[in-house]
């Protein structure tokens, strides 16, 4: 069985009810609207968000879920989706999830449109119902997420970023929005259970910083995996494997490099070397051990949990986030 089927398998039924609803929650009068998240949908991702939710529920109920668990995984990959479809403007991204992205096919501005339209929706799916601890919860993720963009374009504008900062922008970027759905499958389930909310918060947000550090990975990679790649060097981002071959370079090296990112992002040729200097630096195996300690760091935080088929599955998720291959 293929490690992803492995996975659902305590949450099968789950995930099939949650792909109804996640659909219905999109809804609109304007077909327009109608016609793109229909193209959404039909293009879907790994939904790992939504995985997470029901494990987290289901590792700590011993199995019962309920309704709020699967309104907090609709807004959760509503709030998702609405990011991605932001993030694909902002990195000038023509490709997602191996498909045009919504600003290739419909231009920007209704790729904006529809971005807010989604993240309208989750909220107020939670606002009606009247889930408003999980709200905070989600408001928290969509403050920090935006935060974190903005923190990595002023980098990117500046050159100037440091490991330290790298952390700081993939955690609130990414690793907030897997921290909240960890959050919210807790607290779906045991919403007075402060202590345990937080655990597992910080257990999501660990996986989140190996999440990101794996998803930058990919970009100095050729596998096709469904988006561009080398496109950060060109958005004059710099990750991990390029931050630690700065550090560990000559200064004649780090000036040729930063010159490269800076005046030469669009000479294909020219970042190509760039991505062949990092790997020779070292910065690829680097950024693999950083990946493997939050991993293994996300692991302790569960092992105190009795076993579980839930609790197995969250494991496998956990290794699957660095061994994945899109
Ligand atoms: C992509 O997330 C955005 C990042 C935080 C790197 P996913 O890789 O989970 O995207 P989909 O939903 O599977 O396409
Ligand atoms: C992902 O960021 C989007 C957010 C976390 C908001 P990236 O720009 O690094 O991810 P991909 O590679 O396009 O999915
Ligand atoms: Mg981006
Ligand atoms: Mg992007």
């Amino acid at each position: 069985m293929k490690i992803v089927e492995q996975i659902k398998q305590p949450i099968a039924t789950e995930m099939e009810l949650f792909e109804k609803k996640f659909l219905e929650s999109m809804s609109s009068k304007v077909a327009l609207l109608n016609r793109i998240t229909y193209y959404i949908v039909n293009r879907k991702g790994k939904q790992m968000r939504p995985m997470f939710v029901f494990l987290t529920a289901k590792m700590i109920s011993g199995g019962t879920i309920n309704d709020r668990t699967y309104r907090g995984a609709s807004v959760i990959e509503l709030i998702h989706t609405a990011t991605l479809v932001h993030d694909d403007v902002v990195d000038d991204s023509n490709k997602r999830r191996g498909f045009f992205s919504i600003n290739a096919l419909w231009k920007n501005k209704i790729a904006v449109l529809v971005g807010d339209y989604l993240l309208s929706k989750g909220l107020l799916l939670s606002i009606d119902n009247g889930d408003f601890d999980l709200l905070r919860i989600i408001s928290v993720a969509v403050r920090e997420m935006s935060e974190g963009e903005l923190l990595q374009i002023e980098k990117a504008r500046r050159l100037d970023i440091t490991e330290e900062v790298y952390y700081e922008i993939i955690r609130q970027k990414t690793a907030t929005l897997i921290a909240a759905c960890c959050a919210l499958g807790a607290c779906s389930v045991e919403p007075e259970h402060t202590e345990l909310i937080e655990k597992m918060r910080k257990f999501g947000e660990l996986i989140g910083m190996a999440f990101q550090i794996k998803d930058d990975l990919f970009d100095y990679t050729d596998d096709a995996i469904g988006k561009p790649t080398g496109i950060d060097i060109k958005e004059q981002k710099m990750t991990l494997p390029l931050i630690y071959a700065l550090n560990n370079s000559s200064e004649q090296e780090k000036k040729w490099l930063i010159n490269s990112v800076k005046n030469h992002n669009k000479d294909k040729k020219r970042v190509k070397e760039v991505i062949e200097f990092v790997k020779k630096q070292g910065g690829l195996t680097y950024a693999e051990e950083k990946m493997i300690t939050f991993q293994q760091e996300a692991l302790a935080l569960i092992q105190d949990f009795p076993p579980s088929p839930y609790k197995n599955s969250l494991t496998l998720m956990v290794n699957y986030v660095i061994e994945r291959k899109k």
